[in-house]
């Protein structure tokens, strides 16, 4: 039986009712069976601090476990809100620690996916291209096609947190699909 992609996702907000947070955790739905998802809390997050480069070579034990789980994946998929036309800075500063100390850049090699959403029309599309620009430096390669921008998210969310659009689900499901086969074809 052919290896099974490890799938390691993290994004979210620290909001408690938070749209993205929602969409991380129900990230296991859409898992295929040739694939395994370890997902990064939000709230554990929020527990990484301020990035400082002076701890570069000492990092703190939640940077070392964040890092460690990077690490161990072969795909990364980021599910991010949209700040002020960017990434908000929860996923910047985990972003900065595990690309750090130089030389041991956790992302090197591996392929990612992006899930943005938005309460507004356009799903997060501006953070999702600045994300793009970073995973380049980061030697991320991200899924080109499908690109999942998810518009006024508030509406595709049941009462449970759940996605209950099908369309949402579709384009999330196929957005996994493609991260899983391109991550198969570049370890063939
Ligand atoms: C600081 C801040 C900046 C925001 N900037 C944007 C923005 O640039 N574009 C946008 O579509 N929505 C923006 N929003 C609205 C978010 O889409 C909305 O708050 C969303 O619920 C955030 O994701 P979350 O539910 O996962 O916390 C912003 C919200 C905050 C709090």
């Amino acid at each position: 039986m052919e290896k099974k992609v490890k799938i390691f996702a993290f994004g979210g907000s620290l909001r408690k009712d938070s749209y993205t947070a929602h969409i991380l955790k129900g990230l296991a739905e859409f898992i295929p069976n040739d694939a395994v998802l370890d997902t990064f809390e939000p709230s554990d997050l929020g527990k990484l601090p301020h990035f400082n480069q002076d701890d570069d070579m000492s990092q703190p034990e939640s940077v070392k476990n964040f890092k460690e789980r990077v690490k161990a994946a072969d795909a990364i998929i980021i599910v991010t809100p949209e700040y002020n036309y960017s990434v908000p800075s929860l996923i910047k500063n985990a972003i900065e620690w595990g690309s750090r100390p130089y030389g041991d850049n956790s992302f090197d090699g591996k392929t990612a996916a992006i899930v943005s959403s938005s309460i507004g029309m356009l799903g997060g599309s501006r953070a999702q291209y600045h994300l793009r620009q970073i995973m380049t430096f980061l030697g991320l390669q991200a899924v080109q096609k499908p690109e999942v921008m998810i518009p006024f998210i508030q509406d595709k969310l049941g009462q449970d947190g759940k996605i209950k659009d099908e369309e949402t689900k579709k384009h999330i499901r196929d957005i996994v699909s493609a991260l899983v086969i391109l991550t198969q074809k570049l370890s063939a």
